[in-house]
């Protein structure tokens, strides 16, 4: 157990058969039955002990009608939001969805024609290209770059799309995944600038937020200044930071009422926003207790990012990553060992025996990199380092 952390995430808890698309599905994705899946962004953690004692009360209560969204929820949203990121939001701005990928392809209709650019920085969360091109929309892309021996954005490349493409919709992934990044309120700052300068709308994608690591400070672009939240939509879940995302629970955030208003016309017509009553259980009270235990997960998870980077120096020094600042994603960079993507994959995944994400599929940019979710007990991160460097040393 983590030091002076009154929380265990150490022990490890069997997944399997239990539906789990992290654990479940490992044979069929991986194509062996014994491949440690550290793929999919969801941990190998329980949630907090305040969830699910809130979950069991409402579990015994025994009638799971349709749900109707009180205030307290919005409030104990806000209440986080101001407690955790100094940023403060107004109730009518909240609006339920399913979840953010949902709350991604609803904003997407809600403001941009079919056949209209939209701009994303890959490497980049797959399901935001997924969603633009499924919507009818194009993407046009300004890739992140390594600059000083990190991730930064190319803001000049970036105004030039936004001026040469026409861009009125760009989609931010802050925090990045997945190379980690927790972008600094200067590069927010001017960012949003050339987007007011322009007349583009930002869907920022803050479902990583709360999990920053020690030393770093997440800045919601909304917050920097009223002109940034009026041209802004701001997605949040407690899905990441508490180990939820089963539960399908997401906000949107949208300040500008016309936008919001588009949004749930939109929401509307798909006709599904009934919120399911144990993923608002179960936000309200992580939003309200939930401190402690995110804390001491943060402590945790940075320590396994020690292990890894340990392990990286030490052990694989044909493998490198710029350490995160944020999240439980550890982007390897593996173009040392001079595969194309699919031999990449197919090493990692016959001879490792290891489940992670393929860089390829993040977009420009990815090849060569593997996703390494690190969300777990200490023991199986070991396990899956300790496989990785088996491989490495019998190639
Ligand atoms: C950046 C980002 N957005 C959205 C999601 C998924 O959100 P949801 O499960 O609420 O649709 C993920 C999951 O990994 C993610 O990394």
């Amino acid at each position: 157990m983590s030091l002076n952390s009154e929380f265990d995430f150490d022990t490890t808890i069997e997944r399997k058969n239990t539906s789990s698309n992290k654990w479940d599905d490992v044979e069929k994705l991986f194509g062996a039955p014994d491949v440690l899946p550290m793929w999919v962004a969801d941990m190998d953690f329980s949630a907090p002990p305040c969830v699910q004692k809130a979950l069991s009360d409402r579990v015994a209560h025994g009638v799971y009608g349709y749900a109707s969204p009180r205030d307290s929820y919005r409030d104990a949203l806000r209440g986080w939001l101001e407690r955790r990121h100094d940023y403060v939001v107004e109730r009518d701005a909240i609006v339920y969805c399913s979840g953010v990928v949902p709350a991604l392809s609803l904003l997407i209709q809600a403001l941009s024609e079919p056949g209209d650019p939209v701009l994303i920085q890959p490497p980049v969360y797959p399901p935001f290209a997924a969603m633009i091109g499924r919507n009818g929309r194009r993407v046009v892309e300004n890739p992140l770059v390594v600059r000083d021996g990190g991730y930064q954005m190319d803001l000049v490349d970036f105004e030039r799309k936004v001026v040469d493409e026409g861009i009125r919709l760009f989609i931010l992934c802050s925090p990045h995944n997945p190379v980690g990044r927790v972008w600094t309120r200067a590069e927010l700052t001017a960012l949003g600038e050339i987007c007011l300068r322009h007349g583009v709308f930002v869907v920022s994608d803050e479902i990583h937020a709360d999990l920053i690591l020690p030393g770093f400070q997440h800045t919601p672009f909304a917050a920097i200044n009223p002109d940034f939240a009026a041209v802004s939509a701001t997605c949040v879940a407690p899905s990441k930071t508490f180990n939820l995302a089963g539960l399908q629970t997401a906000f949107t955030i949208i300040a500008d009422a016309k936008a919001r208003a588009a949004y749930q016309r939109c929401s509307d017509r798909y006709g599904s926003n009934t919120p399911n009553v144990f993923g608002l259980v179960a936000a309200q009270t992580v939003f309200e207790q939930g401190d402690a235990w995110l804390d001491a997960l943060l402590v945790y998870l940075g320590e396994g990012a020690q292990r890894i980077d340990a392990f990286l120096r030490g052990v694989a020094p044909q493998l490198t990553w710029i350490q995160p600042e944020g999240s439980y994603l550890g982007w390897l960079d593996c173009r040392e060992l001079g595969m194309g993507h699919e031999d990449l994959g197919a090493f990692f995944q016959q001879q490792a025996k290891v489940g992670l994400n393929n860089g390829h599929a993040f977009g420009t940019g990815g090849d060569g990199f593997m996703r390494l979710n690190f969300g777990c007990p200490h023991s199986t991160l070991g396990e899956g380092l300790s496989r990785i460097e088996q491989a490495l040393t019998s190639r």
